[in-house]
This record gives structure tokens, sequence and C-alpha cells, in this order.
């Protein structure tokens, strides 16, 4: 994939940078004054961005950019100024968790009962018009078309009952063997049948922060050993609030006119994720806070970090579609 167009000055100063080769320290004191300054962490469209770049390096890369840029340290420093940040941001969303002695999974089940964010789903199913439905799909591409990528980079973390539970997860995540089953290529489906360019990374520049704070959240948690619970948690709840959504969303494009060939990848949620919220709760998190009991705090923040930002790019969807305005940024057309 190419580098993203910037949205700021510190993107522009970090796109100009990676492709010259160099990092300069004026382009370091953006990052810090960025993370010193801004208000909205998870909003800003510079700081989020930004993130996403530097993650992606971990990932598929850029044409554009050297592959030795993943390991310099000094872009590592930087990036630690914009990850402290969203990580407040975090802390501030969810606000404090009260843990409890209760096992693990049911303090998991507690926090989605409890979560009373908007209902994207519920809006797809019964209003969202096609307009509507390649915003969705454009804002979730940034996720989808790396679905389960970022929660994998926590496998080599555990070990025992917990590391087997994740690898059967993963492993449906990944088609369990075909490449056409992958959840990934199930979703880069739907986009074309929906007259979307589904090449990887190909609708970044029209997706708003509000999608990278998303997988952003997950390769924080990811990419840092020490936040293996959180990853756990994450993951636990993505599970657990995805058979019964899925549902909704596959019956909004029925309405629409799709068959089971452009719905499969909802269908194919409903009924994997069913299980996998089982084996994600109780055989992931719990076998992980059995053998580390200290973690129990983290996974709970993980989960309760995938439910608040879900909650805020639904808000951001939904806020805009009901002020009459596009939830994308500007006016790329977003076909194929
Ligand atoms: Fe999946
Ligand atoms: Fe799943």
């Amino acid at each position: 994939m190419h580098l993203p167009e910037p949205r700021g000055p510190f993107t522009r100063a970090l796109r100009a940078d990676l492709t010259a080769g160099a990092l300069s320290p004026a382009t370091v004191d953006l990052a810090r004054r960025t993370a010193a300054t801004c208000t909205d962490p998870l909003g800003d469209e510079d700081l989020q961005l930004a993130l996403a770049v530097c993650y992606e390096l971990h990932y598929r890369g850029f044409a554009e950019v050297d592959d030795a840029w993943e390991w310099d340290p000094e872009l590592i420093g930087l990036r630690a100024h914009l990850e402290r940040r969203h990580t407040e941001a975090l802390r501030a969303l969810v606000g404090d968790l009260e843990g409890t002695d209760e096992p693990v999974d049911r303090q998991l089940s507690a926090l989605v009962a409890a979560d009373d964010g908007p209902s994207l789903s519920s809006f797809m199913a019964r209003r969202g018009d096609l307009e509507q439905w390649r915003e969705y799909l454009t804002l979730r591409s940034v996720y989808h078309l790396k679905e389960a990528d970022p929660h994998t980079f926590a496998v080599p973390r555990l070990s025992g009952r917990a590391k087997a539970a994740m690898v059967e997860i993963q492993a449906d995540e990944y088609g369990g063997g075909a490449p056409g089953r992958m959840h990934s290529e199930l979703f880069a489906g739907l986009m074309r049948d929906l007259g979307l360019d589904a090449a990887y990374g190909a609708l970044w520049d029209a997706a708003p922060a509000a999608a990278f704070a998303s997988v952003n959240t997950m390769s924080l948690f990811g990419l840092h050993r020490r936040w293996r619970g959180a990853a756990l948690g994450h993951l636990a709840a993505v599970e657990m609030t995805s058979s019964e959504p899925s549902r909704r969303y596959s019956a909004g494009l029925r309405r629409l006119g799709f068959d089971e060939s452009t719905t499969v990848f909802y269908d194919e949620h409903v009924e994997a994720d069913a299980v996998h919220e089982q084996i994600a709760a109780v055989d992931v998190c719990g076998s992980l806070v059995a053998e580390e009991p200290d973690l129990a705090g983290d996974v709970l923040f993980g989960a309760a970090c995938a439910l608040a930002v879900d909650g805020l790019a639904a808000t951001h969807l939904l806020g805009a579609w009901e002020a009459g305005r596009s939830g994308l940024r500007g006016q790329r057309p977003l076909a194929a």
C-alpha cells in the first residue's frame, strides 16, 4: 500500500521524513507537541493517522518506505509519545473499572451487558441505505482487511491453555487453512459487492480518526507484551459482541437486496463467534488470569476499551448521518 495523505502538520512532516529516509528533530518535536497539546487524542486526525502509520510498519509497510524503519529507535521513541497520550485517553474514556472476586469471564459478561453505546447494527439493519453501508464498510475496512492480525501479535506472549485456545480462535479467523475463507477475504468480497475498492489500505484516506483509534488500540495492546492482558480482554469483547450484531448487519444487507454470497462475512460471524465468545472469555482470558491473577484488571481494561472505542466510531457515523453529512473524509470516489 501507499502512504496516506497527510492530515495536518505532523503527518505531513512524518510522511516527508519516512520517504526521505531520516527523521528530523523538528518532526520529533512536533510529535511531542501534538501529544502534549491535543485535547481529543482519540478523535485527532493527525495523531491517529501518525500512530497508524507507525504501526503499519509492523504489518505490511508502505511501498515508499524502507522496511528498515520498522525498528528505527528514533521512530519508536517518537511513537512512544503518541502511545502515552493514546493510553491516557483510553483510561479517561473507560474510567475506573471495579474488579470483583467473580471469575473473569463473568466479569467480562457483566461489562458487555452494561455497555450502553449506540447500536450501529440496529441502525444498519433497519435504515442504513446503500451509501451509508459504503461509508460503514470504508470505516471498518481499516480493521477488517487485517482482521485478526493485531491480536495475533499477543500469541507468543502466552503459554498453556490460554495460548492453545487463542490459536483455536485465530485459526478460524484465518480461514482454517482455506485462504478464501479468511475473514479479511470475506470482508474484501463484501466490499467489492458494494462497489468499493477492497485493496489493502486503499480507502485509508477516506476513513475518519475513529477507524484508526480502534485499530491503534488493538495494535498498542498486541505489540506490547506489557499489555497482553488487555489484548486478550479486547479480543474477548470483540468476540462477545459479534454474533448478534452480525445477524443484524446481515439482515440489513438482505433488506437492500443482497443475497448470501454477499452476507457471508456476517453469516460466518453469527456462527463462529457464538462459539468464539465462550472460548475467548473462559479458555483464553480465564486461563490467563488463573496463571497471572494480577492481569485481571488489564483484561477488563482491554475489554472496556474495545466497547468504548467501538462506541466512538458508531457515534461518529450516526452523528454525521443525523446531521445529513458524510461520516467519511473528503469527497473521494470510493468505488474500485
Ligand atoms: Fe472474524
Ligand atoms: Fe471470531
